[in-house]
């Protein structure tokens, strides 16, 4: 798909706003309900804004107090309203909404032209409604803003009621911002280029399966030297597959050819006990199709993949969410059907008529498959899951070949009750038992919201990844309040074990059926795929491959931010200074001993980031690159500044001197 140009209606904006602002100037002031506002520009953590309605659709009510207007939000939540220099005052009463059962803790903030104007502190479930009554005088921006409080953003349902702003003269709008994508990235050369992981992690005996992924003019021939006994290489593909018993780690020459010339690369081949070695890359079904899924899009999802050339640049798994099983009750026939066979492992559903020939399928390319299931009766989706089958259940991925198994929570606390980490762990342990038991390799990555930090013992269950957080929307508030909250946990993660702030939101999604481009602006999508690149996040793309435009394809297949991504020092970011222009920078150490640099600005305006090469402790850098633009910049002796749009980043890779 072509890039959409600035069409002329754009150009003629401003005579609209004049005349906008001519028409409706008043003499006196005048009251605007912050609810009569077009409300599709707040971003939120999750559901939609309520007009005049809690974020689930009921009346506004705040510790037993009644409202009829005002909005209904969830934390991190953000309003940008341009009060167009006319506004003198904002008024509103606000809290944690009543329809909430749990302990939700928020913040609420007003922020004119960049300061902090007001706060609420930190208001919980039960808390009375609070009063706020600012001043807006010479105000010309304000941002209504809701933080979780500190404690995540469960149960964070935020109202701002009876909301309203005073003015006198034009009446303030919501500010839209409208960004057209910009591609950064040269295209791959067509010479030959190996990428993706340089480290594989296998079991002695599990049957072995690695594409070596290599950009250039096709075709491209493969071939390795030094692979340990039982593997081979298929020269056409460059997809290697056997078994071998040979422990220890096989450091394999891999080199690819074409016309043009060779590329060779070291790749590791560590025969052992531990997978996952670099975060995996693919794809998931659910932030597009999610209860929608079929055994249709996940071929066409498989086709699209390798036929956009994501196979090329390392990605790797074709994973299917929820909804592969199946739903007695459930008024969709194609969800109905015998739950488990005679043995009482789980079966398909009719819309995945045959498990098996799909995961060969996919293998066919030199992917990989993934499922999705629960430990509780049933899945997040109402679906059937493994409680009191995980052995059956564990027996049937493996004979179905799948080779990564997403493990979610969900129905798990209805029947089983408890506290402390003996019982957050138990159901994780007990998969990741059955998981070791089979006789291939699955990875297991845990979908417990981060419950109990999981982070702190995920890999003493045997888990390769884990969620940290609740489910990602395609929103700045939800991304952005995800991603920079992900300082500290790098101390948990390495090569096996990662971290994962959930997947990706790029591209079209949408839950299923009906899918949309992506909330996120184009600087915001940079800003995700740098950020979850640094973090060493699992890299799950959750778009319709099918649909995939020029920028997104762009934004997945940078080879060099994916070499951050899948550095196998295994080090994700940290945090490395906050800066009060809202501008923030994370580092990570790199395996040849350069460090990856993110600057990032999370203000509502242009703004300059900064570095010192002190505060990274980089030594005298001989040498600075621009990872999206890839090409080398000039080396400043003090470190490296650079003019970021909203919400925008840049990602960088700093070599040090002697
Ligand atoms: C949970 C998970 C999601 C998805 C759904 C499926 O909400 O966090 O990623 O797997 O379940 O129902």
């Amino acid at each position: 798909m072509k890039l959409p140009r600035p069409d002329s209606a754009a150009r003629s904006v401003p005579c609209l706003i004049a005349f906008l602002i001519m028409s409706v100037a008043t003499v006196g002031a005048d009251e605007l309900r912050v609810s009569a506002l077009d409300l599709s520009g707040v971003t939120q953590g999750w559901g939609n804004p309520g007009k005049d309605r809690s974020v689930d659709g009921n009346p506004l009510k705040i510790q037993g107090r009644a409202f009829d207007h005002g909005l209904g939000t969830h934390a991190e939540s953000r309003l940008v309203v341009d009060l167009k220099g006319s506004a003198t005052r904002f008024h509103a009463w606000v809290g944690v909404d009543d329809e909430v059962t749990g302990q939700g803790a928020v913040e609420f903030r007003l922020v004119g032209d960049g300061k902090a104007l007001w706060s609420s502190g930190v208001l919980k479930t039960h808390d009375p409604a609070r009063e706020v009554d600012a001043n807006l005088t010479g105000v010309k921006r304000l941002v209504l803003q809701v933080t979780d409080g500190g404690d995540g953003m469960n149960f964070d349902h935020a109202d701002w009621a009876d909301a309203t702003i005073t003015y006198e003269g034009a009446k303030p709008a919501l500010l839209v911002v409208h960004e057209e994508p910009y591609i950064l990235t040269p295209r791959p050369s067509p010479s030959p280029r190996i990428n993706g992981a340089k480290v594989v992690g296998v079991r002695p005996g599990s049957p072995f399966l690695f594409t070596v992924a290599a950009t250039g003019r096709k075709p491209v021939t493969f071939a390795a030297e030094g692979l340990p006994e039982g593997l081979s290489l298929d020269p056409a593909t460059g997809i290697i597959t056997g078994c071998t018993a040979a422990k220890g780690e096989h450091k394999v020459k891999v080199t690819a050819t074409n016309a043009l010339g060779s590329a060779t690369r070291e790749l590791r081949i560590v025969v052992g006990d531990r997978l996952a070695l670099t975060p995996p890359l693919g794809w998931n079904s659910w932030n597009c199709f999610a209860g929608a899924v079929n055994e249709k899009n996940v071929r066409d999802a498989t086709d699209a993949f390798v036929n956009a050339g994501l196979r090329d640049h390392g990605w790797t798994y074709i994973n299917i969410d929820d909804f592969w099983m199946t739903k007695s009750g459930d008024s969709d026939p194609t969800l109905h059907g015998p739950e488990r066979d005679a043995a009482g492992k789980i079966n398909s559903n009719p819309r995945f008529p045959d498990m098996k020939g799909l995961a060969d399928y996919i293998h066919s390319k030199g992917l990989k498959a993934g499922l999705y299931s629960s430990p509780g009766p049933t899945t997040c989706g109402g679906c059937l899951a493994s409680y009191k089958h995980e052995k059956e259940d564990a027996e049937r991925f493996a004979e179905w070949g799948f080779d990564y198994l997403k493990y979610d929570w969900c129905s798990y606390g209805n029947v089983e009750h408890g506290s402390g980490r003996d019982y957050y762990k138990k159901p994780y342990d007990l998969m990741g038992r059955m998981l070791r038991a089979q006789p291939r390799d699955i990875l297991f990555s845990l979908c417990q919201y981060g419950m109990d930090n999981v982070w702190e013992w995920g890999g003493e269950v045997d888990g390769n990844c884990w969620r940290t957080t609740g489910d990602i929307t395609d929103t700045w508030g939800s991304m952005a309040g995800i991603g920079f909250k992900q300082d500290g946990h790098e101390k948990f993660a390495g090569p096996g074990r990662w971290n994962d702030p959930d997947m990706l939101v790029v591209g079209w999604v949408g839950w299923g059926p009906a899918l949309h481009p992506t909330h996120l602006t184009p600087s915001e999508q940079y800003t995700h795929i740098t950020l979850w690149s640094l973090l060493s996040s699992p890299l799950l793309i959750g778009c319709d491959l099918t649909r995939l435009d020029d920028f997104t394809l762009n934004l997945l297949t940078n080879d060099e931010v994916l070499d951050v991504n899948q550095d196998p020092l295994g080090r994700p970011a940290h945090r490395v200074v906050k800066r009060s222009n809202e501008t923030e920078v994370w580092a990570r150490p790199l395996e040849d001993g350069s460090i990856a640099v993110g600057l990032f600005n999370l203000s509502e305006d242009e703004a300059t980031a900064t570095v010192s090469w002190s505060e990274i402790e980089a030594k005298s850098p001989k040498a600075v690159r621009d990872l999206w633009r890839q090409k080398d910049l000039e080396v400043s002796p003090e470190g490296y500044t650079v003019k970021l749009p909203r919400h925008g980043a840049a990602l960088i890779k700093v070599t040090p001197g002697a």
